[in-house]
């Protein structure tokens, strides 16, 4: 697929397929408007008869209708115009791009004057239709025998904003973080017969490959032992694939600048080890490693966009199966930074791995840790699939946060983190207990064990992405229905824009 902004006259362009748009009037009885001026007069009919009523994602498709260079046209809901926005667009693009792709075309122009009537919000909404667009282009076939060749679709879109630098840029950024998203997706979707730590590693060192002033290092089991990483390692124990430590550094400041950090959970499959999960649904769990592809992706991102911070991306990665080595009910192991916790539950295992890579990134002192991981199921109770569940303690870092989600269009909820769920957190015969002691607050209490590796002083915030990580193509039109869906990977690239 292949997606451009060209700087045109929309009417002097010669394409098989034009998408245009429509608003819905605030007034009951007034028409909606299609925002080409003489297509909406063509469609009067259409307007008259509700048939095209400008709500939202609405799609109605013009075949062979011949207007101008243009055989088909589509004609996409943008809803009532002070309704539009950068999110509401993104949502509209996949509308756009599902016509399109329906109509068997192989080249397709979206009207984004339509969208945009001057300057004001025509950067942001340039964003937004680029992620939308490519977002919704996702699809993951590669297993498939038959069905290995997707059609190639060039879409243009078309604005007489095309050469405006912010506009450009923007829609540049938006294809950015649309292939980056989809990178990860990708990762995530992979099973784990093809998906091990090994080969997360080698992909992050393919991802980054030709990009500019980032580095990737990755570990082997030889050295995660020698870095006395007892939590990664004793999880690995279990299985026959050795796992793997990935460190990508992205230089974009003065070595003076203290990085800002982000830390992902990369379980390539989760069975629970010996504490075994029921096998119903057992096979979604491919998708545990999703936090650390979503740090990968974040990482490529930031050098991708030349953003002028210093960044580093850690993520470990293993498996958490059954082997004779495998760690056991009441196994104590200790975690870099020399605290010992015992492993009272084996599928507790998430928090195991993420407890070395944050006391390896508090080593780096950097600005502020954030990390992501598909952590708990008691998230996905909490929130379900709407939501990203986040735990900090800084409020400054809340606030960054919070600003970076509405840039981005994620949804993020903030959680409590107490002294309390740190309590129930104490182990008899160890430091900590991987398990907590008290009822419920399963996320919460999973924050405040990994808050133990964490160096005090830093900024740190974690999102549990177990219930947005995958499997939300319900609820955003331009996410796989079943498949990865890159959750966060926009929102920390907001995050670090606040540290430049
Ligand atoms: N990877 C799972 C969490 C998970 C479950 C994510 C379902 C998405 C959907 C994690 O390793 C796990 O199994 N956590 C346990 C912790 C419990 C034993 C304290 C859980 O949530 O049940
Ligand atoms: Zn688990
Ligand atoms: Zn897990």
């Amino acid at each position: 697929m292949a997606f451009n902004l060209l700087n045109k006259d929309i009417d002097t362009l010669t394409c098989p397929a034009l998408v245009v748009f429509s608003k819905s009037s605030s007034q009951k009885d007034k028409l909606a408007k299609v925002t080409h001026s003489e297509i909406h007069k063509a469609l009067l009919p259409s307007l008259e008869e509700k048939t095209i009523s400008g709500k939202h994602q609405e799609t109605v498709v013009f075949r062979e209708f011949s207007f101008k260079g243009f055989r088909h046209v589509i004609v996409v809901g943008l809803g009532k115009e002070n309704e539009i926005t950068h999110e509401s667009v993104r949502q509209s693009m996949a509308s756009a791009y599902e016509a399109i792709k329906a109509l068997n075309v192989t080249e397709a122009a979206v009207h984004f004057d339509g969208i945009t009537a001057g300057k004001k919000d025509a950067a942001d909404f340039a964003k937004a239709t680029a992620e939308g667009l490519i977002l919704t282009s996702y699809v993951f076939n590669e297993l498939m025998s038959g069905k290995k060749e997707t059609k190639e679709i060039n879409v243009h879109v078309v604005s007489k904003m095309g050469n405006d630098k912010a506009v450009k840029a923007a829609f540049n950024e938006g294809a950015i973080l649309g292939s980056v998203v989809n990178f990860s997706r990708r990762l995530g979707d992979l099973p784990g017969n093809l998906m091990t730590p090994t080969i997360l590693a080698d992909s992050a060192v393919e991802g980054a490959k030709g990009i500019a002033n980032l580095k990737v290092t990755v570990w082997d089991k030889a050295r995660i032992k020698k870095e006395k990483m007892g939590g990664l390692l004793g999880v690995s124990n279990g299985s026959d694939q050795e796992p793997r430590f990935i460190i990508m550094e992205y230089k974009g400041a003065a070595a003076s600048k203290k990085p800002v950090c982000f830390v992902g959970k990369g379980l390539t499959f989760d069975c629970g080890g010996i504490s075994i999960k029921p096998g119903a649904g057992m096979e979604e769990m491919k998708y545990d490693m999703c936090g650390g592809a979503n740090v990968i992706g974040t990482l490529l991102a930031i050098a991708k966009l030349k953003l002028k911070v210093n960044a580093v991306g850690l993520v470990a990665s293993t498996e958490n199966l059954i082997n004779g080595s495998a760690t056991k009910p009441g196994d104590v192991h200790t975690a870099r930074n020399g605290k010992t916790f015992e492993v009272n539950n084996t599928d507790a295992e998430g928090r195991l791995i993420l407890a070395d890579a944050l006391s390896y990134a508090t080593e780096l002192q950097p600005q502020m840790i954030v990390d992501a991981a598909t952590l708990t199921g008691a998230m996905v109770i909490a929130l379900g699939n709407t939501h990203t569940g986040y735990f900090t303690r800084n409020s400054a870092l809340k606030t960054k946060v919070e600003k970076a989600a509405v840039e981005s269009g994620e949804w993020v909820w903030n959680m409590p983190l107490t002294d309390f769920h740190v309590k129930d957190m104490k182990g008899t015969y160890a430091d900590l207990s991987n398990i907590s002691s008290g009822k419920g607050a399963g996320s919460a209490t999973a924050a405040a064990f990994l808050e133990q590796f964490v160096g005090e002083g830093i900024p740190w915030a974690h999102f549990d992405i177990a219930g947005t990580g995958w499997a939300v193509g319900n609820r955003l039109p331009y996410c796989p229905k079943k498949g990865a869906s890159g959750a966060m990977i926009r929102t920390f690239v907001e995050i670090a824009k606040q540290y430049t």
